[in-house]
């Protein structure tokens, strides 16, 4: 038994005992599906396996990342646009990205994947008012195309921008819970 092993030897070449035996433990304590292997060796992931049990909460989740993906494009061009970020190359790509998600986004929201009472999200509303909640995701994919034209044909896009953040704001305040709905 080296002299690492007994408690009253603290030298500091014995340190490294604490921290090896953690190292060990890990790939026992975690699943298989945390740890992610690869070039960079055996990599643990900290986000947890999400414990999904139905159809709606599937759904549920697939539309809010798509809604971060349409977010992220969006604060892209903002920030080309608004901010003069110097990326003005991007700008289409953005904008096409936006607008493929922008077709897609009417089909997000069958029927009984509303928020949990309580929580944040997809307001009853969508389905109460099928119709107004229609016409908000036309005139959003309209918005997008219209700057997409803009684009194309060299105009100055801060209005055409602003359009689609009064589409975002719009459809939000009218189906989008942001908090505890007690
Ligand atoms: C036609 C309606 C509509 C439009 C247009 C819309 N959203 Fe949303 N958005 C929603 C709804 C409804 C939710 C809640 C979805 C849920 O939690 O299931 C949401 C959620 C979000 C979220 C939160 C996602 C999460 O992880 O909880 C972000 C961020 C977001 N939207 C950004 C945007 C941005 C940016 C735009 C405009 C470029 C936009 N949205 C346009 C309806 C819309």
């Amino acid at each position: 038994m080296g002299p690492c092993l007994s408690a009253i030897h603290l030298a500091s070449r014995c340190l490294v005992w604490p921290l090896l035996v953690s190292s060990l433990i890990i790939p026992v304590a975690a699943t298989a599906q945390t740890i992610v292997s690869g070039p960079w060796g055996d990599i643990v992931d900290h986000q947890k396996p999400l414990a999904l049990v139905t159809d709606e909460q599937r759904v549920t989740l697939f539309r809010r990342n798509q809604m971060r993906a349409i977010s992220g494009h969006f604060r892209s061009i903002e920030a080309v646009v608004t901010y003069r970020a110097p990326f003005s190359g991007t700008l289409e790509a953005d904008a096409n990205a936006l607008a493929a998600a922008a077709r897609t986004l009417s089909s997000l929201f069958p029927q009984g994947t509303e928020m949990d009472p309580g929580k944040f999200g997809a307001k009853r509303e969508i389905w109460q008012l099928p119709e107004k909640f229609a016409r908000h995701t036309v005139s959003f994919r309209q918005s997008v195309e219209r700057f997409s034209t803009a684009i194309t044909t060299k105009a100055d896009l801060t209005e055409p921008l602003n359009a689609i953040r009064h589409e975002c704001l719009a459809c939000h305040q009218a189906f989008r819970s942001f908090e505890s709905s007690q």
